[in-house]
Order: C-alpha cells, then sequence, then structure tokens
C-alpha cells in the first residue's frame, strides 16, 4: 500500500501527546512542503470543541513546542485543521465522525488515546465504513501490560484492518542515529565482519533519564521501568544491533530479521537483572523526593531495570547484552556501545592495551565515536606508549544545516505515506511481551524486589556488581 493519505484522524487530539508532539511534527512537516497541499487533519476527542477552537489549541501548541523559525506557513497549516467531538463508547457516534472525515479512501488513523479504548474505537470505525480497504491506522503504546492483553489488543485491531495497514508506533525507531544504526552496519563494510562473537566481548545498551514520574502518575506506577522501556524501545534498539543483515531494504526484510533476534533471546535468570526505585536526592543540580513521595503512596514498582541478555544463535554465542533504563539518573543519554575483544597476542610488552570500543551515542548528541590505540608521540626507550584515541563523528557537524527533527516527524510522514519499515509489526511486539512476562513471572516467583537508589545515581549498587562479575564496566 503505497497512496498517499488524503485524512489524517487523530485520536486524543486535545491530549499532552498532539500537543506536544504530533501537532508540531505536522506543523514542520507542512512548513517543508512534505506533505501534500491536500492532506486534511481531522481531530477529534472527548471534549466539545469547534474547527476554530482546535485551530486555536493547535496555535498554542505550536507557538509553545515548535521553534519559530520552523513555523512557516503556520496559517496555512491551521487552516488544514478540523475537529468533530466523539465519544468512542457510543457507537452511534462515529456515523458524525465518518461526515466529517468524508472519503474514506486515503485515511490515516493515529490513536493516541487510552489503550482500554483501542477495542471500542476500532469497532466504532469499522461499523461507521472508516476501516476499509485504502484505510489504516496507527497505535501508541502501551500495547497492553502482558502477552495476552497485547494479543487481545491485535487481535482487536486485525478483526477490521489487515496487518499490512497497521501502524504500530515506538517512537525510538523515528530518532536519526537508531536509523543511523542500519547505515552504519549495512552501508560500511568494515564492521559487518567484525560484528560477531569472534571480536565482540559484549553489547551495551543505556537509556537513562534525569526526569521522575512526571505526570503520569498511575500510568507509570501500573507499569514500571521494564514494561515502559525495556519491552519496546530497548528490545527494539537491541534487535537493530543483533539483527543479521536484511536482503533488502524495506518493512517485511527489516521486520523480519529483527523478529528472528527477538525470538533468540533467552529467557533470564533472577541473578541476571537488577531493579530499582529512586529515593530522594540531588539530581542536576536539585534536591528531588523519592519515588514513593512523588507518588504519595508506597509502591514497589521498579524505576531502574538493568539486566544481562543473551541472543541464542550462531552469531552472538557468549556474547552478552547488558541493558539498563532508569528514571532519575545521574544524566540523560541513550547509547549503545560495542566492545570489541583485545587483540589475540600484543607485540608491545608494557602498553597497556585497550580494545577497541564503537559508542553509537542517540541522545542528547547525536554521535558515533570509535576508539582505536594509537602512539603516543615521542622517543620512549622503553618501547612504544599507546593509548587509545576516539575517532569521533558528531552528526550536527557533518551534518551542518539539517534541521534536528524530533521522531514523530518521521514517523507521522511515514504513516501519510504508508511506509511500515519503521513500525513494529505484530510478532515483533509479542516475541517482545514473551520474553518480559518470563521476566516477571521469575520476580514474581523468587519476591524480587526493587533496592533503592539514589536520585542521581546511576542506579543500585548491585546494577554495577551485575556486570563487573564478568570484568564488565558500565560505560560512564
Ligand atoms: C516513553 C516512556 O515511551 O519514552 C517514558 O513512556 C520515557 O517514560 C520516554 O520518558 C523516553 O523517550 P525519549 O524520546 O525522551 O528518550
Amino acid at each position: 500500500m503505497t497512496t498517499k493519505a488524503k485524512t489524517l484522524l487523530l485520536f486524543g487530539a486535545t491530549g499532552d501527546l498532539s500537543r506536544r508532539m504530533l501537532l508540531p511534527s505536522l506543523a514542520a512537516l507542512h512548513a517543508e512542503k512534505l506533505v501534500s497541499e491536500d492532506l486534511r487533519i481531522v481531530g477529534t476527542a472527548r471534549s466539545e470543541m469547534t474547527d476554530a477552537g482546535f485551530r486555536n489549541f493547535a496555535r498554542e501548541a505550536l507557538e509553545k513546542f515548535l521553534p519559530a523559525e520552523r513555523r512557516g506557513g503556520m496559517a496555512d497549516f491551521l487552516n488544514r485543521l478540523h475537529y468533530q467531538q466523539l465519544d468512542v463508547t457510543d457507537p452511534k457516534a462515529f456515523a458524525k465522525l465518518a461526515k466529517k472525515v468524508g472519503d474514506p479512501q486515503g485515511l490515516a488513523i493515529f490513536l493516541s488515546t487510552a489503550p482500554q479504548l483501542f477495542k471500542a474505537t476500532i469497532e466504532g470505525l469499522a461499523g461507521a465504513g472508516l476501516a476499509e480497504e485504502g484505510t489504516r491506522i496507527s497505535l501508541e503504546k502501551p500495547l497492553g501490560t502482558d502477552l495476552a492483553s497485547s494479543a487481545a489488543i491485535n487481535d482487536a485491531v486485525a478483526a477490521a484492518f489487515t496487518e499490512d495497514r497497521i501502524f504500530r508506533i515506538d517512537h525510538y525507531l523515528g530518532k536519526e542515529t537508531v536509523q543511523n544504526l542500519l547505515a552504519l552496519r549495512f552501508a560500511n563494510l568494515m564492521f559487518e565482519p567484525l560484528w560477531r562473537s569472534q571480536y565482540i566481548d559484549h553489547v551495551q545498551i543505556t537509556v537513562a533519564e534525569t526526569v521522575g514520574l512526571e505526570s503520569r502518575v498511575d500510568f507509570y506506577d501500573g507499569a514500571g521501568a521494564l514494561r515502559d522501556m525495556v519491552q519496546n524501545h530497548m528490545l527494539q534498539l537491541l534487535a537493530l544491533v543483533a539483527m543479521e543483515p536484511p536482503g533488502k531494504f524495506d518493512a517485511n526484510s527489516v521486520r523480519d530479521e529483527k523478529v528472528k533476534v527477538l525470538r533468540a533471546l533467552r529467557p533470564i535468570s533472577a541473578d541476571e537483572v537488577v531493579t530499582g526505585q529512586y529515593r530522594g536526592g540531588a539530581s542536576t543540580g536539585q534536591i528531588v523526593p523519592g519515588y514513593d513521595e512523588e507518588l504519595g503512596r508506597d509502591s514497589d514498582t521498579e524505576t531502574f531495570v538493568a539486566l544481562k541478555a543473551h541472543v541464542d544463535n550462531w552469531r552472538w554465542r557468549g556474547v552478552p547484552f547488558y541493558l539498563r533504563t532508569g528514571k532519575r539518573l545521574t544524566r540523560r543519554v541513550t547509547e549503545i556501545v560495542v566492545q570489541f575483544k583485545a587483540v589475540p597476542h600484543s607485540i608491545f610488552p608494557g602498553a597497556r592495551m585497550m580494545p577497541n570500543q564503537l559508542v553509537i551515542g542517540i541522545q542528547p548528541e547525536e554521535n558515533i565515536s570509535f576508539t582505536l590505540m594509537a602512539k603516543v608521540p615521542g622517543i620512549d626507550q622503553d618501547g612504544m606508549v599507546l593509548r587509545p584515541v576516539p575517532l569521533n563523528i558528531a552528526m550536527p557537524d557533518a551534518f551542518s544545516g539539517k534541521v534536528k527533527r524530533v521522531a514523530y516527524e518521521r514517523l507521522l510522514l511515514d504513516l501519510i505515506e504508508g511506509d511500515q519499515t519503521l513500525f513494529v509489526r505484530r510478532d515483533e511486539v509479542e516475541a517482545q511481551w514473551q520474553w518480559i512476562d518470563g521476566i516477571r513471572a521469575t520476580w514474581a516467583r523468587e519476591g524480587v524486589l526493587p533496592k533503592t537508589y539514589n536520585a542521581g545515581s546511576w542506579g543500585p549498587s548491585a546494577a554495577i556488581a551485575l556486570a563487573e562479575r564478568d570484568g564488565v564496566s558500565w560505560h560512564e
């Protein structure tokens, strides 16, 4: 399906995601003339609002969340917007929506609503003729809380839309450097021959945040770091690092390879995971309360996870993948570290050899750094002095003049154009949940509770020990 959408129907149009990300991203695409002039955007939500009211809401959102230099043609953009009030639990109400949408051919739907509403919404859409061939739908996470609930959501969507019309969002796939991982691996010759257990010692993936609970108290407390971050974003990063080269760069070729990795994840034992919950401390120069205090009650929800995963296939035999993520950590950083093995024999006696290391920085800085051993200049009588030096590529410098985009710009454009490559297929989501369910079952069986860590630290000391007992240090 490659026809471009003519109408974008946005559920949850007055919500936080819409305000902060979706409307600003659409306006940025409009300003750069990346969407066709006749694309209409219809917002819908529970609150009563006129078209003019919605345009006002959008204008305020753009003024707040889109840099001024990216707001070209704002008046024309606002004219694309329309609004229809809707209570999705009332099936009869969808007729009005269908009228507002008009011709369903070329309709792209975006559900940015609570997952409990997905089923009713999809049934309402189908009942109103808005799920026919020629329409497509995009879903925001969380797609369930475990494999069974995820399968129930997937079944409900599949009852109305075929898989080639379902676009499951993992916004990490829309990030530039995440896509760059594919370029790095498959558009260069030098890495791929070394990208295997003979030459790689281990891989680290860190997604560290400095924020705490923010405003999503109930959602987060019911989810925890494992389900909020590892199940989706981190496993997608792992799959992109570990997958075999796809035959082509198209949606199914890429996703076929990712799902093989996800299915090859070995169930992990309790001693390969550490969970934590932050208590009060100093974070980014401020005194912040502990998780329980922010929440206003006691809770056993983990705000930190570190684990050691294994991909059981030929390429990755014996190579651990260390993953860690948490809230209120020392600094905000998302990065992938590929640690190569030491040279098999050193001809430089006395020199302290450091194995090569590739660091792919995803945020806040987008950069790629590869450390090489080099001779320190000078004349040394006791033999050559060597030191690791980084080869650094800072993406913003390498491509100066290119705007910094948020992930939703790429993803919304792909939804409008009907390209599923950066969206998650059902079998991937379910393989992810299956592995996560295994971890949660182990926690329940062994009564695992989060260890405390100070806000502003790198998590519980047990997370450091998890790596150190294998002789590995987390990259900092
Ligand atoms: C979301 C999680 O999916 O990703 C949040 O629900 C998290 O808890 C966010 O803060 C992180 O996204 P980003 O793009 O800021 O790294």
